[in-house]
């Protein structure tokens, strides 16, 4: 297994670049099994979640080319005749499960294995479900599996409201509706703008939908959709993650540029509790120029969905809490137990307690390196952010997690300054004796 070897604390200083979004990627090349044809798909991040997806999509009968040094993707979905996503590929990432309206809006079956569980507690997928079969979809559980089929090859259509909103929800049901025979809505639907984008291309690629962007999105299905290029919207987690990084570790007065970013997509909540941290930033058409405070003022968050602060930033922003001069609260409402990394930062001397859903911070400690786990992928660059700022040696173990979301991650803090190496670990080996 690789590990990441930190050694701190480090002040970094330049810039950093945000890559192509993951969770916008993933939803794009499954629109692409939709259409007859070859889709291309570009600024796509060479992540291990994109592989996954490409090997789930080739098993149903396309052919998936991925080229890492262009960031592009090309899906050539002539053929889609095997619809079924195996489980031994669905359990290594939820949105595999995007293969359930994507494979009953092209053949109007599906059988997809139920993705399992997940390093945060229960994630179900029961609002993909009924919201399925509202549109006219039977459905069976057999074997582990969600076997999908629409009577006459197509969905019929429907209305279906979701509570909680779902981001996942969202997608399989906009891929299962856009070929309906007739009209959908889906009231309470997501408005991440990773939802907007996708739903963006499905409209070039023929699909008719309105109400992007709002709580209720109105589709009218379409006999079939035709293959587009089409360019993946910046990572706005991403994004987030190296602003917080550097509020906390770039030098003080010193701005630090974010490029490539599309501050729009991080939401006005993010930015209005950002601004409270004492960091003066500077929203441009690249992304942001953030100017790191003397010490960070302690700002409490809760996570929301869109435009809210997001789920997917609350660890970093409890990283960034550790260095801040006094109490702050950060609660998650959309995950009850999204905090698994906190044992963790514990390790790390960080002064951090939950209660329920919510993570009080008491920050000033001095933060000393330590050997620390990853536990799921927004925590892991926590753990790194954290090293970066500790005095001496942290080892992030079983680092997989991280190549999940971020990409050459080592390299582009290295080139800000930090002193981060990957290395090669045996995660079984004894611990050495100390003479
Ligand atoms: C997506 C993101 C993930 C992010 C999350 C919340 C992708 C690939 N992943 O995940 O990074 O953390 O949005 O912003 O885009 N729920 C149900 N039943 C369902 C589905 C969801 O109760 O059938 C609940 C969940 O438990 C959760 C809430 O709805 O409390 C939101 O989850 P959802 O938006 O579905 O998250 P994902 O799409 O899985």
């Amino acid at each position: 297994m690789d590990k990441f070897v930190i050694e701190g604390p480090r002040t970094l200083s330049g810039s950093l670049t945000v890559g192509g979004s993951k969770n916008t990627a993933l939803p794009l090349m499954a629109a692409a099994v939709l259409a007859e044809g070859t889709t291309r798909v570009t600024n796509v991040p060479d992540l291990r979640d994109v592989h996954t997806l490409s090997k789930v999509i080739r098993v149903t009968g396309p052919d998936v080319t991925v080229r890492p040094d262009e960031h592009a993707i090309e899906i050539n979905a002539s053929t889609v005749d095997e619809p079924v996503a195996p489980y031994e590929l669905v359990k290594k990432m939820r949105a595999s499960f995007y293969m359930l309206g994507a494979l009953v809006g092209r053949c109007g079956r599906a059988r997809v294995s139920l993705p399992g569980g997940c390093a945060w507690g229960p994630r179900p997928v029961d609002l993909h479900i009924e919201g399925m079969k509202q549109f006219g979809a039977e459905i069976e559980l057999d074997e582990g599996y969600v076997v999908a089929k629409a009577t006459g090859g197509r969905l019929s259509g429907g209305t279906f409201r979701m509570e909680p909103s779902s981001v996942g929800a969202t997608v399989n049901l906009l891929l299962g509706a856009v070929t309906a025979r007739g009209g959908s809505k889906i009231e309470n639907a997501a408005m991440e703008p990773d939802v907007v984008a996708f739903g963006e291309a499905l409209k070039k690629m023929g699909a008719q939908i309105d109400g992007l962007g709002t709580r209720t999105i109105e589709i009218q299905g379409v006999d079939a959709l035709t293959p587009i290029e089409v360019r993946n919207t910046p990572d706005r987690i991403e994004m987030g993650t190296f602003m917080i990084l550097a509020a906390m570790a770039g030098e003080p007065g010193e701005p630090f540029e974010i490029n490539n970013g599309n501050h729009e997509h991080l939401g006005q909540a993010f930015k209005d509790y950002f601004r409270g941290t004492g960091a003066e930033t500077k929203y441009t058409d690249e992304g942001a120029v953030v100017t790191p405070p003397e010490t960070v003022t302690p700002v409490s968050i809760r996570t929301e969905t869109y435009p809210g602060f997001p789920t997917d930033l609350q660890a970093q922003w409890t990283v960034m809490l550790a260095t801040a001069d006094g109490e702050a609260t950060v609660t998650d409402t959309i995950y009850d137990d999204r905090f698994k990394h906190v044992p963790e930062l514990q390790r790390l001397g960080i002064d951090v307690t939950v209660d329920g859903n919510a993570a009080t911070v008491r920050g000033g400690q001095p933060i000393k390196g330590a050997q620390v786990m990853s536990t799921d992928l927004r925590a892991s660059v926590s753990l790194v952010m954290a090293g970066i700022v500790a005095s001496g040696r942290t080892d992030v173990l079983r680092i997989y997690h991280l190549d999940r979301g971020y990409e050459n991650l080592a390299t582009k803090l290295r080139s800000a300054g930090a002193n981060i190496e990957r290395q090669q670990y045996d995660e079984f080996a004894e611990p050495e004796r100390k003479a």
